[in-house]
């Protein structure tokens, strides 16, 4: 019945980054149509170098850990290094989560993505990897390989 590891727990219980950046650079929402939660991430971008990011997550314990460790994995990165991260770097940097809640960690990939949208929307910034991205385009729910049933 152990759902979460400790890891999972702690980002859960003690949060990073929690908040909302003033006159931040770049502010970014995602909700999930899978389960209707929410998520904004806010940054901070200097020289190219993302310097602070903090979240706020209208949702599950999953996708609370999964925005805290996302931030922290993306305060020191350049933008297109932040682009470059995915659910799946944050899920292994938290020793992942139970199947059913992988969908969690999405939330954070895409409010970083829209957060960076917004940065190089304000900026006249193009990046390659943003070419497809559409800030109100939802998950699509069928969009997961993953769907463990064996915790209930
Ligand atoms: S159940 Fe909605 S983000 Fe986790």
């Amino acid at each position: 019945m152990a759902m979460y590891n400790d890891t999972v727990m702690d980002h859960f219980m003690n949060p990073h980054n929690v908040g909302e950046i003033e006159n931040a650079d770049g502010v970014g929402t995602y909700g999930s149509p899978v389960c209707g939660d929410m998520m904004k991430i806010t940054i901070k971008v200097e020289d190219n170098v993302i310097t602070d990011a903090k979240f706020k997550t209208f949702g599950c314990g999953s996708a609370i850990a999964s925005s805290s460790m996302a931030t922290d994995m993306l305060i020191g990165k350049t933008v297109e290094e932040a682009l470059a991260l995915t659910n799946k770097d944050v899920l292994d940097k938290l020793g992942g989560l139970p199947g059913p809640k992988i969908h969690c960690s999405v939330l954070s990939e895409q409010a970083i993505k829209a957060a960076i949208y917004d940065y190089a929307q304000k900026n006249g910034l193009e990046y390659e990897e943003l070419k497809d991205f559409d800030p109100n385009a939802e998950e699509d729910p069928h969009d997961h390989d993953d769907h463990g049933e064996d915790e209930e």
